[in-house]
């Protein structure tokens, strides 16, 4: 495995040995720039590790470029970075560490770099690679992570007990770069993590989920929260997800096991598209059928209502997990409640007016709610799979003659909820809702045309049923 340098960051590295000569100290590249490097991964930042202080190095090195970049540091932490165009440079002390059991703050003490190497998480970024004149290059892999990497093992410098109890959030990456790299934790690694699994309670909710997007994000979401599941983590933060687990059978019959099937959704969503939010929306999909679940008799099992429910369930997810309470998250609940409907359209004798409440509802979603939905569709029979996408292939093509000639994804009816409101003297209420869907309905139907008049002469109409009047008359 070699590394391959571009030119500005070899003469940066030279740069920092040198500077670090004239100091008296030892430096070292480390972490995960050597770990991408290694694996051929696009990488822009850079950990750069001393025997001394790391805040003093990263002062003298960015002396040395006009303008001098700009350094933070936490003097605390005794780490500092600055950034070079768009390479980012993060400095440290190496140092030993203890942890203490109730908190991820660690007591410091400088260190030697062998120090620093068994303190890190996996052996795989503790790989340095010396920076000094004389030893330029040179590797320092005291774990035999080069082998890990060449194997494509994820294990601990140390017992992996002390390594995940000093931080629990190492539990989370260890399986978020197992999914990212599509590597294999090491048996007594993953064991070890099976019996810290409740050790994640002293992490913050950010820190979760910002590894658990990462997750999401990768290639094969799968992997990953399977692993989370199985290892018992997934359950102290996300326990609506492992709620989806399990088979249950009466009178000889059983339902999917839900867990499972969105893992496969997910998969699929992620092959078509790389927009997180709709990973989440397949993930929550079927979030409610736990709760939804019914066995009718002579029937076999229901989840009535679920797509609704589910839609309920997300601002409540979103806030637990700490995702943005923002148009993101209606985005995803949009397509929770909607994600049913393309499919119940592949029946027949489905009219237009059913084709144009889709495309009104979903307006500009339309496409995504399809990648979802054909995601959604994961039985065993690649026959029946096979009969469903044509059937779909056939819906797709209506809804595109349809929106052809109606416009309908970002229309919107000629009589607003504004115009009513001034129209009978209304304050915002049910009946300027009603009547608002009056409307919207009797258009989305073909019942009359999409014109201001036609539209003014049902809203009298309908509300003088309500006994309302227009005010100007
Ligand atoms: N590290 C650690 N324990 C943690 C976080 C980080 O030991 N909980 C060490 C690892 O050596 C890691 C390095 O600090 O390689 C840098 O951490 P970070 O930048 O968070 O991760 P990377 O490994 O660089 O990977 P990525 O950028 O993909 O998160």
């Amino acid at each position: 495995m070699d590394i391959v340098c571009s030119p500005e960051e070899l003469s940066i590295f030279e740069i920092a040995g040198r500077v670090a000569d004239e100091m008296n100290i030892s430096c070292y590249l480390i972490g995960g720039f050597v770990r991408d490097k290694l694996l051929g991964r696009a990488t822009k930042d850079a950990d750069i590790v001393c025997t001394g202080d790391g805040i003093a190095l990263a002062h003298a090195i960015a002396d040395q470029f006009k303008p001098k970049p700009h350094v933070s540091f936490f003097k605390n932490f005794g780490t500092a970075h600055f950034r070079l165009n768009e390479f980012d440079l993060e400095f440290v002390g190496a140092r030993k560490e203890s942890y203490r059991a109730e908190s991820r703050k660690p007591d410091v003490e400088p260190g030697t770099i062998e120090d620093d190497q068994l303190r890190r998480d996996f052996t795989i970024n503790a790989l340095a690679i010396s920076l000094n004149k004389d030893t330029f290059g040179k590797l320092t892999d005291p774990f035999n992570g080069l082998a890990d990497l060449e194997n494509k093992i994820i294990r601990t410098p140390l017992d992996p007990d002390v390594t995940f109890s000093d931080d629990p959030l190492r539990m989370m990456r260890c399986i978020r770069f197992a999914t990212q790299l599509d590597f294999v934790i090491l048996p007594e690694t993953f064991d070890s993590i099976k019996r810290n699994c409740e050790r994640i309670k002293i992490i913050s909710q950010e820190r979760i989920t910002d590894e658990l997007n990462k997750i999401m994000s990768s290639r094969k979401p799968s992997i990953g929260l399977d692993l989370l599941f199985i290892s018992g983590l997934l359950k102290h933060f996300f326990p609506q997800f492992t709620d989806l687990s399990g088979v249950e059978i009466i009178e000889g019959k059983g339902h999917k096991d839900n867990f499972y099937h969105t893992l496969q959704v997910i998969d699929n969503t992620a092959a078509k598209s790389d927009n997180l939010w709709l990973r989440w929306a397949a993930l929550l999909h079927d979030i409610a059928k736990p709760a939804t679940k019914k066995y009718e008799e002579g029937h076999g099992w229901t989840f009535h209502g679920h797509e609704v429910v589910g839609e309920r369930m997300t601002p409540k997810i979103f806030k637990q997990l700490k995702l943005p309470l923002n148009d993101r998250m209606k985005y995803v609940a949009k397509l929770v409640s909607l994600h049913l409907r393309p499919i119940s359209l592949t029946k027949e004798d489905i009219t237009d007016s059913a084709m144009r409440r889709l495309l009104f509802d979903a307006g500009d979603d339309l496409d995504d709610l399809i990648i979802l939905c054909e995601s959604d569709i994961t039985s065993k029979n690649k026959f029946k799979v096979k009969r469903y996408l044509e059937n779909f292939e056939m819906v797709k093509e209506r809804l595109a003659i349809v929106e052809e000639n109606d416009r309908i994804r970002n229309w919107q009816p000629p009589i607003s909820g504004d115009d009513i409101m001034k129209l009978f003297n209304l304050q915002p209420s049910r009946e300027v809702g009603v009547l608002k869907t009056t409307i919207r309905e009797a258009i989305l139907d073909g019942i009359i045309p999409s014109t201001y008049d036609a539209a003014y002469e049902l809203l009298l109409k309908k509300a003088a049923e309500l006994n309302l009047q227009p005010i100007n008359k």
